[in-house]
């Protein structure tokens, strides 16, 4: 039976362009759909840009145009980005949409029936100024707790307080530069506490070990209800009947999915409801990254069953993409868009890293650049197209190009042609690097056979052609069920071989049947080596792309010149010291904070620092570094700390933590 199946990737936002770790997700899921469809299973793959919310009616002000003229131009661009790397949606929608709208409100109004919508004042951050109300974001100020300038309005890079936006000391609007004032306003609310226990009966078997633990985490601290209005000004979708008051991005946005979707069946005639009602046998998948659990596991599956919809199948979630070992970072240069890539780079190359790579977790998954190219080196040209560069050139020149009437070593194929039900089994658990460890060890089989046979040998001997014939095309014939196995990760590589062998596209199934009494055409290079040239350029135009971003943090610099003059004996009282950082935990809960067990010869302490955003704890583990010793402790919401790190540069990815040069031991004082 085919079976029917609608995924999803999360819809990007439209205020930016793609980059390597967006890329993480769309190449996994493309991978998945292609893999259904090879099996000849109805699938459809939809997507969207994520067009509403405050950053893109700001970035639209900031360049002087309409936000419809960017989102128009940025979903331009995603496509193109996406195309770039055979991304193959059925649909790529926009959640400004009729449809979207349609559906938000149908959604809004039946959960409003159903009395799952609250409403009440609720007192916020305003720019009397720009006459707007403020998201934490867009609001800084100095840490109440610790007195460092420039943090957020929510919580403090530098010591990990949280606070709300009115506790932040000599805060303004990073707009306007104004004074926030308080104000109320009314709000309105979803109950999602009321969807408790359906949530936990959903949620049963049907998530990763990892997304299940957090969810229980989630129920323990309690489900509370979640604010879905914003007032004016705002780009989105007003409330039916509530002038001013906007629906917030997140309720649209997953709505969006719907939306893409229905306008493909319009298009296309497909049955929308076959996938979307109550009772719907169809399965729907939402491809997401860690990020973004929360809107997918929690308040999504609890808006469509509160709207009588059906619920999500699965949710698959990924982690997040480092570049040799650290967050992407503009001053690294491996902050790397999809079209710098493209400019220096066969997209299958990273396609095939990230199948080798990726596999059903939330794990962090690391782009290391010196691996990549060997690995793509090795596996793609010196491994796989080998097997028919070294077949291909007897078959056309001594063969007229045709293939012999039956195969030389068929319990070999048939070795290759046993393996597709493990290896589908694979794909189809989303376990693409085993499945990949599957397929490469098939080819090394094949390069030991051609290995074994020596056809250059054999080419030179007189009366062996008929067996020079059968061990090409053995070769050539082990290749293709090779390509059929890669064909999710290298589509494009799959239609070249399909033309080089002359054959129509191929099935999954295909790959069962051999090739034989057939004519190919002459080889072509298949795919060729990466030049470590091409990655350092990549890098280096990643770099230049960024003096925008530089001319920003230059701002920061300029407080150099206001801190005011201390005395020696003010900075004599300031304990500095080396310490081996001898453990590094992620918090659980905080987003900036690592927590550090540092050792400063003997003496240990417990550090919470704000560099999460800058470094995998992993990496940190055995390092040296400078730390405040004789700073007061410091109780925070997570624990008390006892010291702090020093660390360097404007903030966010860009972070350096101090390290003293060689020979330096912990505990000794930094004078
Ligand atoms: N607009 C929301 C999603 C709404 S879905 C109804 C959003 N957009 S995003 O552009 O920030 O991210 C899109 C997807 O890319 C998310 O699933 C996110 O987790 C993923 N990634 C963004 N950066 C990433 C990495 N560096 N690494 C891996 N995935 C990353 O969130
Ligand atoms: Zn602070």
């Amino acid at each position: 039976m085919t079976r029917k199946i609608l995924v999803t990737s999360a819809l990007p936002y439209a205020n930016g362009p793609i980059h390597l770790g967006h890329l993480v997700e769309y190449i996994q899921t493309d991978i998945w759909v292609r893999f259904q469809k090879l099996q000849g299973n109805e699938c459809y793959y939809v997507c969207a840009d994520d067009a509403h919310g405050t950053p893109i009616m700001l970035k639209a002000r900031e360049e002087g145009i309409e936000p419809e003229a960017l989102i128009e131009r940025v979903g331009r661009e995603h496509q193109r980005d996406f195309a770039g790397f055979h991304v193959a949606f059925d649909n790529y929608y926009t959640t400004h949409s009729d449809e979207n709208r349609h559906y938000a409100n149908l959604i809004y109004d039946n959960l409003r029936r159903g009395g799952h919508i609250d409403q009440r004042e609720i007192t916020q951050a305003y720019d009397p100024e720009l006459e707007m109300f403020l998201p934490d974001r867009y609001i800084k100020g100095s840490c109440p707790r610790c007195g460092s300038p420039e943090q957020y309005g929510d919580s403090c890079e530098v010591c990990g307080a949280t606070y709300t936006p009115a506790e932040l000391k000599d805060s303004v609007s990073v707009i306007s530069g104004a004074k926030p004032v308080e104000r109320q306003s009314l709000h309105f609310f979803f109950r999602l506490q009321d969807f408790e226990a359906m949530l936990r009966e959903w949620a049963g078997e049907r998530l990763q070990e990892e997304v299940a633990n957090k969810l229980q985490e989630w129920f323990d601290e309690g489900l509370r209800e979640w604010d879905i209005s914003r007032d004016q000004p705002y780009f989105g979708f007003e409330i039916p009947e509530q002038p001013g008051k906007y629906f917030y991005v997140w309720l649209d946005a997953p709505i969006g999915y719907m939306a893409s979707f229905r306008n493909l069946c319009d298009r296309e005639g497909i049955d929308f409801d076959t996938f979307w009602n109550a009772d719907s046998e169809a399965e729907l998948y939402h491809f997401i990254g860690k990020d973004i659990i929360y809107f997918h596991a929690l308040f999504w599956p609890a808006m469509l069953d509160g709207a009588g919809f059906r619920k999500p199948t699965r949710i698959f979630a990924h982690g997040f993409l480092t570049v040799n070992g650290h967050k992407m970072s503009k001053s690294r240069g491996t902050f790397i868009m999809a079209s710098t890539y493209l400019r220096h780079l066969n997209p299958e190359y990273l396609r095939y890293y990230f199948a080798a790579k990726l596999a059903d977790t939330v794990h962090d998954l690391d782009l290391n650049l010196e691996d990549f190219s060997q690995r793509v080196n090795s596996d793609l040209v010196g491994k796989l197209v080998n097997i028919a560069s070294r077949c291909a050139g007897f078959i056309t020149k001594r063969f007229d190009g045709r293939l012999s009437a039956k195969l030389d070593t068929p319990e070999l194929f048939r070795e290759f042609t046993a393996k597709s039900e493990q290896i589908a089994e694979l794909y189809e658990k989303r376990e693409f690097s085993r499945a990949i460890r599957e397929i490469m060890a098939l080819a090394d089989t094949a390069n030991q056979y051609i290995d074994e046979q020596k056809p250059w040998v054999i080419a030179k001997e007189a009366g062996q052609e008929e067996q020079l014939q059968a061990i090409c095309t053995m070769g050539i014939n082990l290749f293709r069920v090779l390509t059929v196995y890669l064909k999710p990760v290298l589509p494009k590589m799959a239609a070249d071989a399909e033309a080089f062998l002359g054959i129509q596209p191929q099935a999954w199934g295909d790959a069962q049947k051999p090739l034989l009494d057939h004519r190919i055409n002459p080889y072509k290079a298949l795919m060729t080596r990466i030049d470590p040239k091409q990655i350092d350029a990549m890098l280096e135009e990643s770099k230049e792309s960024l003096a925008a971003a530089n001319a920003a943090s230059k701002e920061s610099e300029k407080q150099v010149e206001t801190t005011p003059e201390i005395e020696f004996d003010d900075f004599a009282k300031v304990d500095l010291r080396i310490a081996r950082i001898a453990r590094a935990e992620r918090v659980e809960g905080a987003d900036k904070l690592l927590r550090l067990t540092l050792d400063l010869g003997g003496d240990e302490r417990n550090v919470f620092a704000g560099i999460k955003t800058a470094y995998q704890p992993e990496d940190l583990e055995g390092r040296l570094t400078v730390v405040v010793a004789n700073l007061k402790p410091r109780k925070m919401r997570f624990g008390v700390s006892e010291g702090m790190v020093l660390a360097a540069g404007p903030g966010g990815r860009d972070l350096f933590l101090l390290s003293p040069d060689e020979g330096a031991e912990p505990g000794m004082r930094v004078k």
